[in-house]
């Protein structure tokens, strides 16, 4: 990807010979001020390369303009008067570097590739600031559908449209944008993420968009948004069903012209950036549901990759368990037994594959030894505290006082909290009403009628029924982390 310079000089040739000599730099040329100013409204540079005299004024005075438009601007400053005076001056000014005429164009490219590192290490410090991290993004597997999934991805990464990932909670859609990502062209620009569940209406537009200090109540600075950040790379937009459809149509408009206004700002900015978005709500359910905007549904999806869930690619779970074992107990001589492996392709993995590696992780920290035995934390139906070789079971306490840690987005009414709780405790004593509702300290008559009014009754096969379960963990986080908490 190409550095956006603006080269400012009133020498023709001289513009013409740089445009020559620097071919790996994207290069923009303006002969006066004027025409500068009018460049920089229209397109975002990176470096402003700018000759101290030109026909309606000192170059100089571009330092100031060109903060307005992009703060992150690096100016180097030509001067055709070699004097350490005119340079100092426009080092204070805020100029980035200065080179005298006549120029050598390598002493000129590397001063550029100064300026460039500059900038990126910026990009990467507003990142960490972020709490961003650069994991490398391996995706795992061995299955059909993971090697479908690959080929996408793969194709995703050699082109510029917008991807839309769906699937169920766990599947990977994180870690698939980033994988595009990363072997996309934009690899070495940044990796920019916003979950929209996660913060207010007010503030999601003002973290993609920025805002001008004075914008609001409380804005003291100038801040960059998402979309600035992201520029030449990815903007990841996860849980975009939960964005509010007003900002849906802003999003769309920002997609489609490229364009950006900080909120408190009249001036235009244009930017590169590649959008990935993701969610766990079935598109065709969310349009009908009006939480996603179907003119950005249709933007959004020029590229639509659906990831199943685990349990119909669980040829996928030797390989993910080896992984995972290299992740957490790297340089330790762990391993899960082959036999280990089926009991676990026997479960079905409602919270998909963040909970095998919640499930790895918990068992590395439980267990000791160079066996690893994880299926013995997924069996939320057994009573005994003990396995049959004596090892203990890690049982779980169905907290109500945690009911915040199910879910971040929504509440429970007490009705489906009651019957949630009652499933609960009939799946822990195995559908043994006597001790239930002992256990649940009301009568066997309230039980029943209960079970009645919520449509509890024993599934005919319960050991492989998981759709409750499923349904479940569809709604909240993966159970493995309440467990983690309760522990
Ligand atoms: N194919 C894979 N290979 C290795 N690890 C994977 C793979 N898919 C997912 N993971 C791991 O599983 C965990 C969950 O993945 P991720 O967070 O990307 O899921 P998600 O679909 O975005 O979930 P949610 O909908 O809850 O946001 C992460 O630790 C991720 O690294
Ligand atoms: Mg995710």
């Amino acid at each position: 990807m190409n550095l956006k310079i603006l080269l400012v000089d009133d020498d023709e040739l001289f513009c013409l010979a740089l445009k020559d000599g620097l071919p790996e730099f994207d290069i923009t040329v303006a002969h006066t001020l004027q025409q500068a100013i009018q460049e920089m409204k229209r397109l975002c540079f990176d470096v402003l390369l700018v000759d101290n005299s030109l026909p309606d004024g000192n170059g100089m005075e571009l330092i100031n303009h060109c903060r307005k438009f992009n703060e992150k601007t690096k100016v180097i400053v030509i001067t055709a008067y070699p004097s350490i005076k005119t340079a100092v001056q426009a080092v204070k000014n805020g100029a980035y570097d200065y080179l005298t005429k006549p120029i050598d164009l390598e002493e000129l490219r590397i001063k550029i590739e100064h300026a460039q590192l500059a900038i990126e290490f910026e990009n990467i410090q507003h990142l960490q600031d972020r709490k961003q991290n650069y994991e490398k993004a391996v995706l795992v597997g061995s299955s059909h559908i993971h090697r479908q999934l690959e080929k996408l991805a793969s194709k995703a990464a050699t082109c510029n449209v917008p991807v839309l990932i769906t699937g169920e909670t766990g599947t990977g859609k994180g870690l698939l944008a980033s994988s595009i990502h990363q072997m996309s062209e934009r690899r070495k620009k940044p990796f920019v993420q916003i979950n929209c569940a996660a913060l207010p209406e007010h503030l999601i537009e003002a973290e993609l968009f920025g805002f001008e200090r004075g914008a609001f109540t409380g804005a003291n600075q100038t801040k960059y948004g998402l979309f600035e950040l992201a520029n030449r790379g990815t903007l990841f937009l996860d849980e975009i069903c939960e964005m509010p459809l007003s900002l849906q149509s802003k999003l769309l408009s920002a997609i489609e012209t490229c364009e950006i206004r900080r909120l408190g700002s009249n001036v235009i900015r244009k930017v590169d950036v590649r959008i990935i978005a993701a969610t766990n709500i079935e598109p065709e359910k969310a349009l009908k549901e009006k939480k996603l905007r179907s003119d950005l549904f249709y933007r959004l999806s020029v590229l639509h990759i659906h990831i199943p869930p685990l349990r119909l690619r669980k040829e996928d779970i030797p390989l993910l368990c080896q992984h995972f074992l290299r992740q957490l107990a790297s340089g330790k001589n762990i391993s899960i037994p082959p036999e280990e492996i089926k009991k676990l392709q026997d479960y079905n993995f409602p919270g998909n594959i963040r909970e095998l590696r919640n499930l790895i992780e918990r068992s590395l920290i439980l267990q000791d030894g160079e066996k690893l035995f994880p299926s013995r934390f997924i069996n939320s139906n057994s009573t005994s505290s003990t396995t049959s070789d004596g090892q203990p079971i890690f049982e779980p306490h169905f907290e109500l006082y945690k009911i915040q840690n199910f879910s971040q987005n929504e509440i429970l009414t007490l009705a489906e909290i009651e019957r949630l709780y009652i499933e609960f405790a009939l799946r822990k004593t195995d559908y043994n009403l006597a001790k239930t509702s002992k256990k649940l300290g009301i009568s066997l008559s309230t039980l029943k009628r209960k079970i009645k009014l919520y449509g509890l009754q024993k599934p005919p096969n319960q050991k492989n029924d998981f759709r409750n379960l499923e349904n479940l963990l569809q709604r909240f986080e993966p159970f493995s982390k309440i467990f983690i908490q309760n522990e």
